[in-house]
């Protein structure tokens, strides 16, 4: 089962392999997570961080979650691992009902769903080997005996790439890639179905990111994992991802295959978003995004992104956005699909702000 190091470092792929074998693996409804922020000894203040969130994720896709700091990503990848407690709403995954699940029934569950941080020493000890790092979930959670642990060890590090041999090095000895794939080897050594990456090659290098993506594609396609690709970089995301979400101010503002959210984007937010990524073929210039993300704790009445919004109308001040259907596929909450040019579901890309 191990795969050779020229394997892990091929070219990057343009859009990622199609998926195995079709269904929803995550199911995600209606979910809130709120936050009390305390800010006096007397009063303290909500913060909705993720708002009637709804998504699903199919066996053997890679879903991206994208939107500025701030906007409820890492909030919602937490919420499916139950690492944060949730306020409303449902969450299937691999089968578990995660909302619902409590001590041992928990910890079993979470060996089936892991994650992996931008910060690889969150799973790595800095003051352990590498091997001890990852043979300890072996240890903990398969009861295997230290020899076998260090068999298995030896497997998944070669399977993430490198050397076998490095094992007993600490993690300050490798690269910041390196460092990364051994944290992935980790996180795939419970065999998991579903990882949650936040931020997992956001610290890396141009051409580190593409070799770890890389690998991640490899084990997704081998093993038939799922997987939750939280970034702020929109370019990445798109290229690992079959489906995208973009979230702002705690919503999933738009919704749909990658290729469709990235060329024909139907919520203004994703078009200034993605304006913004540098690409000498596109004609159309850059929306500059006025100000920043509201206060989470006082979001605005009506639409999220009024605040922000080049086409923004009455309506928008009055009613949150429903979501709607877009061609080419996927959903968008905005009222330009009802309201004033009635977009009925078409894209953005033609239409022009008033003066
Ligand atoms: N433990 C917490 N307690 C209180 N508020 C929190 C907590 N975690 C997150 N928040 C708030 O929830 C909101 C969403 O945060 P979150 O970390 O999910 O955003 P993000 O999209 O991952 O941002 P980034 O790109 O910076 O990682 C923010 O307003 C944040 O301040
Ligand atoms: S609902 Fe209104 S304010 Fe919100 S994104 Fe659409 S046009 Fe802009
Ligand atoms: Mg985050």
């Amino acid at each position: 089962m191990s795969v050779t190091k020229s394997s892990a470092e091929a070219p990057s792929p343009g859009s990622p392999e199609p998926v195995a074998e079709p269904g929803p693996l995550v199911d995600v409804r209606d979910v809130s997570v709120v936050f009390r922020k305390r800010r006096t000894l007397a009063a303290a203040r909500q913060v909705r961080a993720v708002n009637d969130v709804t998504f699903h994720i199919d066996q053997g896709e890679t879903f991206g979650l994208v939107g500025e700091s701030g906007s409820g990503k890492s909030t919602t990848g937490r919420a499916l691992l139950k690492l944060v407690p949730t306020a409303a709403g449902s969450i299937t995954v691999a089968g578990h009902d995660v909302t619902g699940l409590r001590g041992r029934n928990l910890r079993r569950a979470r060996r089936s769903m892991q994650m992996v941080f931008q910060d690889p020493y969150s799973s790595l000890d800095p003051s352990s080997t590498v091997a001890a790092s990852i043979a300890e979930p072996l240890i903990v959670h398969e009861k295997l005996s230290a020899k076998a642990a260090r068999g298995r060890v030896d497997e998944l590090i070669e399977m993430v790439g490198l050397r076998a041999s490095y094992a007993d090095r600490y993690p300050y000895e490798f690269s910041g890639g390196q460092r990364q794939r051994l944290a992935i080897a980790r996180a795939i050594a419970l065999n998991p179905r579903f990882i949650v990456c936040d931020e997992a090659v956001s610290a890396l290098d141009v051409s580190t990111q593409n070799q770890v993506i890389n690998l991640l594609e490899r084990l997704r396609t081998e093993f038939g994992l799922t997987y939750l690709f939280i970034a702020h970089d929109l370019a990445i995301v798109r290229h690992i991802s079959h489906r995208v979400g973009v979230m702002y101010l705690g919503r999933i503002v738009e919704i749909g295959p990658a290729e469709r959210v990235y060329t024909a984007p139907a919520h203004p937010y994703t078009q200034a978003l993605l304006s913004a990524i540098p690409d000498p073929r596109r004609k159309s210039e850059r929306i500059v995004l006025e100000g920043d993300l509201p206060d989470p704790a006082r979001p605005p009445v009506g639409c999220p992104f009024q605040t922000r919004c080049r086409f923004v109308m009455d309506i928008c001040k009055r009613r949150v956005p429903e979501h709607t259907a877009v061609e080419g596929g996927g959903e968008v909450a905005c009222h330009l699909q009802t309201s004033g040019p009635t977009l009925a579901g078409s894209p953005l890309n033609d239409l022009e702000p008033a003066p």
